[in-house]
């Protein structure tokens, strides 16, 4: 079966992809319960957000830096045993990943958010 525009048959762990493209060749795809599949030789590094010197958390501390691969299967449900790439674990633990955010009021009274005007 061919893929409709803008999504894409995951063959890496067979799953639908639900497609969100760059301006470029490349591009980060959310897999239907799935982990980000990223195309297009997107270098990758891990950075740890850091305190600054008033203790908000603002700069970046470079980390591990892996070897640019065409195809990377990032995980989305936290629990690979070989992050930050997928490993399959989402289908033994049955992830169920949202497509959206939830459209309930966070409770900004418990998180002192103040109110958007
Ligand atoms: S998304 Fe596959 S192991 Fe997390």
């Amino acid at each position: 079966m061919m893929p409709k525009a803008g999504s894409v048959i995951n063959s890496h762990s067979n799953n639908k992809v639900l497609g969100a493209t760059m301006a470029s060749d490349k591009k980060i795809v959310v897999s239907k319960n799935g982990p980000y599949v990223v195309t297009g030789g997107v270098p990758l590094s891990i950075q740890t957000i850091m305190p600054n010197k008033e203790g908000l958390s603002w700069e970046w501390k470079k980390g591990r830096t892996f070897k640019i691969d065409p195809v990377y299967y990032l995980c989305r449900c936290g629990h690979s045993k070989n992050k930050p790439f997928c490993d399959g674990t989402h289908e033994k633990i049955h992830f169920e990943g949202k497509e959206t955010a939830t459209r309930q009021r966070a409770n900004r009274l418990s998180l002192n958010i103040p109110s958007h005007p």
